[in-house]
């Protein structure tokens, strides 16, 4: 088939480039020259693993091509994918200007019959929004298909070819076989198909992201509970996970949620029941517990190390999670900017988000400064937080890391604050340090430094 995808971020490379690696001519249209400058001379501008090689090969196989605007005969394509960011508007609602405005363009170029094929994230009502469009100012019938994407930065290579589902939400049976066709080299192991109405199709989308949200948020509020009352969250969560009802994944206590799709669909979701006269409670809670918890992370440096004024503070892993360099809504960004507000200057390193958290960080000037070599982070810090859990993060050498960080004030060996719970606190302990998990029960060096005691 003859495709066109609109936006080329990290959906629409993902998908223009697994399009093209099976077989089809797919033109990657951005608004953004830079982007296409870049991707013309072979730079792959975000961090995906997999995704530099398979770009190459396909642009070597003349099946992948990238511009500014579509061009003759580009203009005659089988299907317009949309897949431009729906980012949240200044009341949370998401705003999709960019969708409709390429529906606009799309109307203007097509000069065949074809599929519109909406990827981005979008409320309800959208998809018939974007037909509306169509039908005004098409010359030729174009007809609009939902089919929301599901992959996760990290692995997003992969889930393109292996899928757990392919949504597609249309109205026309032609619409639907021509789609199915598109998707059937992804489905030869089993049927992954779930095929509905437009409106579904959308709202499943959000209703993903907010279900797996509140898994993350409920067991946030737990361990902040764990911490009050001296339980410990690991224990809680493998007695809840081994129900299989509600299964083992996604119930980690960590520093929040972040990147570009749970907040901003988290929050589009409550608004879109807010317009529709129905309270999303549970999305507006699951909003709330995920924002304190950057300031119950900083309320443990804080406690951990004193007054923050004048310190500084080491973050190892400023992505939103680990293989990606997106630091969109990451923790490391909440916390970096809670620690500055109490006086602390923050170093970060991450092994592929470090430019881009400068990048949003630049107002800070020299209070917050990001550093090639993690160990480096270290020197003169008074506390470690670790909130990605990259691969070269999970077995540091702790004896360096006590060396290179100062004590506290009051004379306190330094701490280390894990944030994604995957160090062992004995470990941390034996080298000279205290330890400080989320929702687990914390034992530190007593000040006489010999015997365990809990820190408070
Ligand atoms: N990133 C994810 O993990 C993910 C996963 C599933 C769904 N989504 C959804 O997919 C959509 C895209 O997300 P993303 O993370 O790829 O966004 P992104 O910000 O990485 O990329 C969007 C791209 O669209 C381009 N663009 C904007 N307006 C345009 C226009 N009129 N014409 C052509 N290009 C235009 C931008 O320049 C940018 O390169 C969003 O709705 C998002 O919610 C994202």
């Amino acid at each position: 088939m003859r495709l066109v995808v609109f936006g080329i971020g990290y959906v629409g490379l993902v998908t223009g480039t697994g399009l093209a690696e099976l077989g089809h001519d797919v033109l990657c249209i951005d608004i953004d020259p830079q982007r296409i400058r870049q991707l013309e001379d072979g730079i792959i501008p975000i961090y995906e693993p997999g995704l530099d090689d398979l770009v190459r090969r396909n642009v070597r196989a003349k099946r992948l091509t990238f511009a500014t605007q579509v061009a003759s005969p580009a203009d005659e394509a089988d299907a317009y994918f949309i897949a431009v960011g729906t980012p949240p508007g200044p009341d949370g609602a998401a705003d999709i200007s960019a969708v409709t405005s390429v529906a606009e363009r799309i109307a203007e170029i097509a000069k065949q019959p074809a599929l519109a094929v909406v990827k981005s994230t979008v409320p309800v009502g959208t998809c018939d929004a974007v037909q509306a469009i169509l039908d005004k100012k098409a010359h030729v019938g174009l007809e609009v298909v939902s089919n929301p994407e599901f992959l996760k930065e990290g692995t997003a290579v992969q889930d393109f070819f292996r899928p757990d589902r392919i949504v597609l939400g249309a109205r026309s049976e032609s619409a639907k076989e021509t789609l199915r066709l598109l998707y059937a080299p992804l489905q030869l192991s089993g049927e992954r198909v779930v095929v509905t109405d437009p409106r579904s199709s959308e709202l499943t989308k959000y209703a993903s992201n907010t279900m797996l949200a509140m898994r993350v948020s409920f067991m946030n509020e737990l361990a902040r509970l764990c911490d009050a009352t001296g339980a410990d969250v690991h224990a809680v969560r493998q007695g809840v996970g081994s129900d299989t009802r509600i299964g083992k994944r996604f119930l980690y206590a960590g520093p929040g949620y972040g990147g570009s799709c749970f907040p901003k669909d988290v929050q589009a979701l409550f608004h879109l029941g807010r317009a529709h006269g129905v309270p999303m409670r549970l999305a507006e809670a699951t909003h709330l517990a995920n924002e304190e918890q950057a300031t119950f992370l900083a309320q443990i440096v804080e406690k951990a190390v004193g007054t923050l004024k004048g310190k500084t503070v080491a973050l190892w892993g400023l992505a939103f999670k680990p293989e990606t360099d997106d630091i969109r809504e990451s923790p490391a960004l909440k916390l970096a900017v809670a620690l500055l507000e109490r006086g602390a200057n923050v170093v970060g390193h991450d092994p592929e988000a470090a430019a881009n958290f400068a990048k949003a960080m630049v107002q800070y000037g020299t209070r917050v400064k990001v550093v090639d070599r993690d160990y480096d982070a270290l020197d003169g810090a008074h506390a470690l937080v670790l909130l990605t859990e990259w691969r070269s993060y999970r077995a540091p050498n702790f004896g360096e890391i006590r060396k290179r960080l100062c004590d506290s004030a009051d004379d306190l060996p330094p701490v280390v604050v894990d944030g994604r719970n995957v160090w062992r606190p004995q470990d941390v302990m034996r080298a000279g340090m205290r330890y400080k998990g989320i929702g687990v029960p914390s034992v530190a060096l007593a000040p006489d430094r010999t015997s365990l005691g809990a820190l408070r």
